[in-house]
């Protein structure tokens, strides 16, 4: 096969440039903004993805995004690029990359996902007060991807 048609599975972090929700007043709009912010990126991505063969999943969290990307290596590396340029979010880290055989999210051109009891147990788990990937090892990284697959 040849490389770039390799299907990969890329996740990286990054720091939403809006304010999260757990910091906003809500005396002021920015809970709106925050909102309509991310239905804009889930709209646009779920168009494109479906364009390019690409499925995930985009978390959400204390202010971090978390997320992951399954296809082919060429598309998934091409978006990284762009991602890399969108003034949404800042300090792009790639947590994990590397070949699938099979896509965990097969028919999600990308799930969106908050906080939720699942997730919460997760980081008791891990003895984390607060959601933050950067803090994330690659098995860590890999088991949140397993329980997005499943929530
Ligand atoms: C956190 C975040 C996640 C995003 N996820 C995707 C995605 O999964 N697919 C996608 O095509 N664009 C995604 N985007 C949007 C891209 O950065 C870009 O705006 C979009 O692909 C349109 O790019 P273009 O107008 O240059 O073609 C995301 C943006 C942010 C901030």
């Amino acid at each position: 096969m040849n490389e770039s048609n390799q299907i990969i599975r890329l996740v990286y972090a990054s720091i939403a440039t809006f304010k999260p929700y757990s910091k906003m007043n809500s005396k002021d709009d920015s809970m709106v903004k925050a909102n309509e912010y991310i239905a804009n990126i889930i709209e646009i991505s779920r168009n494109e993805n479906v364009k390019n063969q690409i499925v995930g999943v985009l978390f959400y969290g204390n202010g971090y995004f978390f997320q992951c990307l399954e296809g082919t290596q060429s598309s998934v590396e091409k978006l990284y690029a762009k991602l890399l340029k969108d003034s949404r979010h800042t300090d792009l880290k790639i947590l994990t990359t590397h070949a699938i055989d099979k896509q965990g999210f097969s028919g999600w051109e990308l799930k969106f996902a908050t906080i939720n009891p699942e997730i919460r147990s997760f980081l008791k788990n891990h003895d984390m007060a607060s959601f933050n990937p950067y803090q994330f090892d690659p098995t860590m990284t890999d088991t949140l991807v397993e329980i997005l697959q499943n929530v």
